[in-house]
């Protein structure tokens, strides 16, 4: 089995997760409330990290409903359980359904590094309770397409095609809605949010740690040189320097009732 490449216990991990948490839990719940979660709702989240999407979930379904939040490594989330809130350790890969079927299943930034991906959509799609919703956030590399310098651009291609041979796709996000079409999933919507960022910010520091976590590995197995990655540091601290990297698909959809 491949293994997770971002480990929570990589210097670094913990504060870019909660960087993440930061900069898309805003969206993420965007999107969710268009499900319509509310009060008594049965939740499961894979792949929570640091939880902070089950923890605003929990306090949108309120004590009515109740809320699982899984992960294979539930470190980050210590000392967030309590009342309608669960934490469990769980491999979606390998794992049964955690409990009873589900009125919103809910999955951010993980499906990508999953090669079992597809079967794992499978199985979240018949978890859910007739007419539950599934929510699916995933990455869609191609901002980087256009990314400048040509130093850097080619710096993005490396990073993704290193990023396949560890079996993680980042061009994943626009495969989503065919898949839950596949599966009988109704309503199908989905929205790609690009986003431009300059060195300093939040985006970029997160940036910045994801990079800095894999450089050894992007320069032994990648080729990547350390002049090229010495380029991206300055670069993110410039904040003259815009870029756009990455944008987040959202997809949700519900099953037939
Ligand atoms: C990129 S992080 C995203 C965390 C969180 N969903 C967020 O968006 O902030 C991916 C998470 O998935 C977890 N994970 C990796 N493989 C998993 C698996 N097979 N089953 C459940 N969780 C897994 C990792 O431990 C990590 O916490």
């Amino acid at each position: 089995m491949p293994e997770y490449v971002w480990q929570h216990d990589l210097k670094g991990e913990r504060h870019r997760l909660r960087l993440m948490s930061d900069l898309l839990d805003p969206s993420s719940r965007f999107h969710l409330l268009r499900t319509g979660v509310t009060t008594g709702w049965r939740c499961l989240e894979i792949g929570a990290g640091n939880g902070s999407l089950s923890q605003w979930l929990a306090q949108r379904v309120g004590p009515a409903g109740h809320v699982i939040a899984t992960d294979i490594r539930t470190d980050l989330m210590e000392g967030i359980a309590g009342g309608n809130l669960d934490v469990r350790q769980f491999d979606v890969v390998h794992d049964e359904r955690p409990g009873a079927p589900y009125d919103l299943i809910a999955i951010r930034a993980l499906l990508h590094h999953l090669p079992e991906r597809r079967a794992v959509v499978t199985k979240m799609a018949r978890w859910l309770k007739p007419g539950g919703w599934l929510f699916i956030q995933e990455p869609d590399f191609y901002p980087t397409w256009t990314v400048e310098p040509p130093s850097q651009k080619h710096l993005w291609e490396t990073f993704i095609q290193w990023a396949a041979t560890h079996h993680i796709d980042f061009y994943v996000g626009r495969k989503i809605p065919a898949w839950l079409q596949t599966e009988g999933l109704l309503d199908i919507s989905s929205e790609g949010h690009a986003i431009l960022y300059n060195g300093g910010s939040a985006f970029a520091q997160w940036w910045d740690c994801g990079i800095r976590e894999v450089a050894d590995k992007l320069q032994s197995e990648g080729g990547v040189s350390q002049a090229t990655l010495d380029e991206l540091f300055t670069l993110y601290r410039d904040p003259t320097y815009w870029t756009t990297t990455i944008a987040f698909t959202v997809t949700i959809a519900h099953s037939p009732t």
